[in-house]
């Protein structure tokens, strides 16, 4: 089963530069599953030709209000749509939008458009995206209850730095967001979730440092799927090995007592905590100021434990957060996992076996969920995004349950 399998996406595009991205979104889309209409505005084909968009797909291209034989694609096309979403979308685009024009295919789509969810995806010069007519024509666009994507800041095409946001995003984070949307209302929607992720780094010297060799894999995996779910998530990650997932807002920390910081602080108003994290339990009791040089003996170096996240913030959990911890053992597994569901006062533990397969690195996993209540799930090996799912789909039961 891939992720988009039997959804149909409208995919609107205008004449931007960024539509050459657009090509890239729609073949990703179409491999992930979708049946990708796209429809191209007489400018966008000024940008990339239809016959690019035909290969990418397998299905024809749109771009005319009124043509033989296709009199109702402006009806038909959004009507069958799960998502419509015009990637790039011009200031020009933008302003006929917002003035509930229907002189091409796409603007008069957007009318006819039923409960399908529209996903707007700005880019254009930063000065142009900056100016008064632009936000208010924007602001326009959301308050009719259409989703718009912040554009980003950095190189135009205009080879300008850009000073300020108009950069459309990159195409995997607009499928993030597309995914998002297409998501059911779920029990985690507008929750907002703590997870942790990745190793902590203790330095020794100002080049050294201790760590261990969590790469942030499982933490991200959880991340990018509970916000798809809808939830809020603020992701507390140390030096991560993989890149960040679109959606979640990302505190990066370096020391375990920096991210024990940061995990109190999203406390504040958590409605769950997941520890994916494997902080550096030890510290040296001194950093050396300089960097340590080879002497006549190797130094001794004297540790101390760091903070233990889950039992120095217990007085910061709000009533009714769930917290979910993790056990990475390499051995007396279930055992271990059960002491620290009692020890760390947890309502889940997910017993996390390590192995070539499983653990620290790996794409997949090998867990046992085991729950306050009693009830023990174990999973067979998985791929890492569908152990997040399986733990996410248990975090929404204790949801249920308060
Ligand atoms: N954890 C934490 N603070 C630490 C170390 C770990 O909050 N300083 C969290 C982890 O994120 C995980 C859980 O505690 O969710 C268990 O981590 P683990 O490393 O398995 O256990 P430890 O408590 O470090 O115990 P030990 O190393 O003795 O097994």
């Amino acid at each position: 089963m891939r992720p988009f399998d039997g959804r149909r996406v409208l995919l609107g595009v205008t004449g931007g530069i960024a539509a050459y991205k657009s090509a890239t979104l729609a073949r990703e889309l179409t491999l992930a599953g979708a049946e990708v209409d796209v429809v191209l505005t007489r400018s966008a084909r000024e940008f990339v030709g239809a016959v690019t968009f035909e290969a990418l797909t397998g299905r024809p291209v749109h771009d005319q209000l009124v043509a033989a034989g296709h009199a109702l694609d402006h009806i038909r096309l959004p009507r069958t749509a799960d998502i419509i979403v015009v990637a790039p979308a011009t200031a020009d685009f933008i302003a006929r939008a917002a003035a509930g024009r229907a002189d091409d295919l796409l603007a008069a789509s957007l009318l006819a458009a039923g409960k399908a969810p529209v996903l707007i995806v700005p880019s254009m010069n930063d000065r142009m995206w900056a100016h008064t007519q632009v936000q208010q024509n924007t602001a326009r666009l959301r308050a009719i209850g259409y989703h718009v994507l912040d554009p980003e800041t950095g190189p135009l095409a205009s080879r300008e730095e850009g000073s300020g946001p108009g950069r459309m995003p990159e195409p995997a984070a607009i499928r993030a967001h597309i995914a998002r949307l297409l998501e059911p209302t779920s029990v985690l929607g507008g929750k907002h979730m703590v997870v942790s992720a990745g190793p902590t780094r203790e330095a020794l010297d100002p080049v050294r440092f201790l760590s261990n060799q969590s790469t942030g894999k499982m933490g991200v995996a959880l991340a990018a799927a509970a916000w798809r779910r809808g939830a809020t998530v603020t992701l507390v990650a140390g030096p991560l090995g993989v890149d960040a997932p679109t959606g979640p807002r990302l505190v990066a920390v370096e020391t375990t007592q920096e991210m024990a910081d940061a995990v109190r602080d999203a406390l504040e108003t958590a409605d769950a905590l997941i520890m994916a994290a494997a902080p550096a339990d030890f510290r040296p009791q001194a950093v050396a100021k300089q960097k340590m040089k080879k002497r006549a003996a190797a130094p001794a170096i004297a540790l101390e434990f760091t903070t233990d996240i889950l039992r120095a913030t217990r007085d910061a959990r709000r009533p009714g957060c769930v917290i979910v911890g993790f056990a990475l053992e390499t051995e007396d597994l279930e055992a271990s996992a059960q002491a620290k569901l009692e020890a760390k006062s947890l309502d889940l533990v997910v017993a996390n076996r390590v192995g070539a397969d499983s653990g620290f690195g790996a794409d997949t996993n090998r867990v046992t969920l085991l729950g306050r209540d009693g009830r023990r799930d174990e999973l067979p090996l998985l791929g890492k995004d569908e152990v997040a799912d399986a733990i996410l789909d248990r975090v929404a039961g204790l949801f249920h349950g308060r």
